[in-house]
């Protein structure tokens, strides 16, 4: 068999995208050498635009340990795939109509929640899709793992072991922001991994109050440094209550940044303390990917691959209990997966003294 293959990479990038494609370039080939695969460029605007190179198989390699994507990416939300695009073509059209051209028997989509939601819609309307789950947020309903959630941490953790000594030396409070999105997993694990003492999710509401009181109940024990992992999306208990909408005015119209800037404002005022901010940012998508993401990541490409050969489309590429699943696009598109609030980690963290500034 001769199989027609699209692949492309969507959303906002991470370290192991390379690797992944190289998992599925490898077991597709094995299966099938004969195998055409073509490379959209910058996720699915290549789709849509006829952007696209007929890949071989040594572009597959040396991947392994390089961040990025060769493919490239981009945003394409999927509120406006549904708009027609500034020639007022349908975007749904336009990428059925590049696959039913190349004669593709699948698309291969490695991407985060927006994305999969658009993997779903084109499932629905008739094409061959299986979407692999890419994220540094680790936020696909579904699957327990991501890739590009264990390099991200790696790096959002040296971020705060780096601060960590410098915080000692000066006596300082420091706030580390780290990214995620809406869910706190990335902060929850760098928090733990680097020893925060206060960890603010998105899911778990914080009081400005109990945040200064876990700062001097610290000092009160003779530290005299703070840190404080805060989850890019974090929210006090007034904001959480706001609507959707005025939640979101608030964010544009806010001169800071990011959160983290307002909060250490918001802290010196109600405490005698030095507060210094950092942000890792986009550091935390770059570089090279962790073993454990190589590792999960040339099984996710794989397994994938599996899925074309066998046939079984419409479906993500799934994490659970260690094993690989398939499970429908339609079963987890449009949902997100939250840190719970009576996670295991977030009790244990809690019995070790951190606080979630909610109590
Ligand atoms: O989804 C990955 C992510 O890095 C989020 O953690 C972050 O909120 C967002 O992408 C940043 O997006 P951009 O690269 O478009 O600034």
């Amino acid at each position: 068999m001769t199989r027609r293959i699209g692949l492309l990479t969507s959303g906002g990038d991470c370290q192991s995208l390379n690797a992944t494609m190289r998992g599925f370039a490898k077991a597709l080939y094995r299966d099938d050498p004969k195998a055409t695969i073509y490379g959209f460029k910058n996720g699915y605007w290549g789709l849509m635009y006829n952007e696209y190179f007929e890949m071989k198989p040594s572009d597959f390699s040396g991947l392994l340990a390089r961040g990025g994507t060769i493919l490239g990416t981009s945003r394409q939300s999927f509120k406006t795939i549904s708009e027609p695009d500034s020639y007022g073509n349908d975007k749904v059209e336009l990428m059925k109509g590049t696959m039913k051209r190349l004669n593709l028997d699948a698309l291969v989509m490695l991407g985060g929640n927006g994305s999969i939601k658009t993997a779903n819609l084109l499932a629905e309307n008739g094409a061959n899709v299986i979407a692999l789950p890419k994220t540094i947020d680790n936020d696909i309903y579904g699957t327990d793992m991501t890739f590009g959630f264990h390099s991200a941490l790696e790096v959002a953790t040296h971020a705060i072991d780096c601060v960590h000594t410098t915080a000692a030396s000066h006596s300082r409070v420091f706030i580390v922001e780290i990214m995620g999105h809406k869910v706190g997993w990335l902060a929850l694990y760098a928090g733990m991994a680097g020893g925060a003492d206060v960890i603010l999710l998105p899911e778990i509401p914080y009081s400005l109050d109990a945040v200064c009181k876990s700062i001097e109940r610290r000092r009160a024990e003779d530290n005299t440094f703070a840190i404080i992992a805060v989850a890019e999306g974090a929210k006090s208990i007034e904001e959480d209550k706001m609507s959707k909408k005025d939640y979101k005015k608030m964010v544009e119209k806010r001169q800071d940044p990011s959160v983290a800037y307002g909060l250490a404002r918001a802290i010196e005022k109600e405490i005698s303390a030095e507060v210094r901010v950092t942000v890792p940012g986009h550091m935390q998508r770059g570089g090279s990917p962790s073993p454990y993401d190589r590792v999960i990541a040339s099984r996710a490409g794989a397994a994938g691959a599996q899925a074309v050969i066998d046939g079984d489309f419409g479906k993500l590429i799934a994490f659970r209990g260690g094993k690989i699943v398939r499970i429908p696009l339609d079963d987890t598109a449009g949902k997100l997966k939250e840190v719970s609030i009576d996670d295991p980690m977030i009790v244990e963290a809690r019995a070790m003294g951190i606080s979630f500034g909610d109590r």
